[in-house]
């Protein structure tokens, strides 16, 4: 026994200087100093030995006992510090590192409220093609063979017949076309212009509103608009209605509101005005209602268009459209 005793002690220490981490040196030390290890199965034996023996064998053990123990710390410290290559170095109570979490984009966030206020309204949301054909986009809207809207300078022709959408006006057709009326509709989407600006970007978003029924006058537009001023921006936010023309709409105006910035004394941002322009709007066109076979003496109806980014403009006070599509994270992070 005396023998196995030394043994065990060679064997430790050869073990222990063998470890390449932390968890071997774990493992050796259950295997030799825990309840069931190799140490001590044999301190409790040595009761089974003849009682001579037992000081000298338990002095003796003890003392292998302390050795080893101080060897397994002695290692598992040197693991510890040096981080061994051959450590799989996982430290389970340093912190996390948390994932950035993404969210919207400002401008999908405005584009959201504004759908969610016409949506409160009793509108339907509806989308459509980016590229679009020419019927669509003008031949059907009204628009005539010559009209300077489809001269290359506006519009990124994909072929002859075939642009990328200058408007989400399209969809009042597609909609039309598809559903009998009443309608009551928005669309909002990407749209491609020639054209790039501190104020414009050669793609940017609309709004596209639709309401078709029987009976739908002026009054109703100007009611459904100024609900939606109101909401997007405040109460004391005024509308003004001024005469303009649209081939797809008659009459037709275009809708400034107070100065947000300077609440109409007149700044930089409105040009002295004290109104900003927010939109195109009007009646729909009789000529629209043949193009999709609505009966035009029954249903008469309205439509607006707007656009996204002059909106997050006034409402952010951000005086470069541009800024949304840096992609400058600290420009970006601030809404
Ligand atoms: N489509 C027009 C534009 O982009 C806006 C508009 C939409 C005007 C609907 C009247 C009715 O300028």
């Amino acid at each position: 026994m005396e023998n196995n005793l030394d043994q065990i002690h060679q064997n430790g220490l050869a073990e222990i200087e063998a470890t390449e981490n932390s968890n071997d040196i774990q493992d050796l030390a259950v295997r030799y100093l825990g309840r069931k290890g190799i140490l001590t199965q044999y301190l409790r034996n040595i009761s089974k030995l003849p009682a001579e023996q037992r000081p000298a064998a338990g002095k003796k053990a003890n003392e292998i006992k302390t050795i080893l123990d101080k060897a397994f710390k002695r290692a598992a410290e040197k693991f510890a510090s040096a981080g061994s290559a051959k450590d799989d170095g996982i430290d389970v109570s340093l912190p996390g590192r948390a994932a950035p979490a993404g969210y919207l984009h400002p401008i999908t966030q405005i584009n959201n409220q504004m759908c969610d206020i016409f949506s409160s309204l009793g509108f339907d949301i509806a989308e459509g093609p980016e590229v679009e054909s020419d019927y669509y986009n003008f031949e059907a809207l009204n628009f005539p063979k010559d009209h300077p809207a489809r001269d290359m300078q506006d519009t990124f022709f994909v072929s002859e017949d075939v642009v990328l959408r200058t408007h989400t006006s399209p969809l009042q057709i597609r909609i039309m076309e598809k559903h009998p009326p009443p309608v009551r509709i928005v669309c909002p989407g990407k749209v491609y212009r020639c054209d790039s600006d501190l104020t414009h970007t050669p793609m940017f978003h609309q709004v596209e509103g639709l309401l078709v029924d029987e009976n739908i006058s002026f009054g109703d537009l100007k009611g459904v608009l100024t609900t939606f001023v109101h909401q997007m921006f405040d109460e004391q936010t005024s509308l003004r209605f001024r005469p303009s023309f649209f081939p797809f709409t008659e009459p037709s105006a275009e809708v400034d509101i107070l100065c947000v910035m300077c609440r109409g004394k007149g700044c930089r941002v409105c040009s002295h005005t004290g109104w900003i322009e927010i939109l195109g709007s009007g009646m729909v066109h009789p000529a629209l209602y043949e193009n999709v076979g609505y009966d035009a003496d029954r249903y008469t109806g309205f439509a607006f268009g707007m656009g996204v980014e002059r909106i997050a403009m006034l409402k952010y006070g951000i005086d470069d459209i541009r800024k949304f599509f840096d992609n400058d994270m600290r420009f970006l992070e601030q809404f």
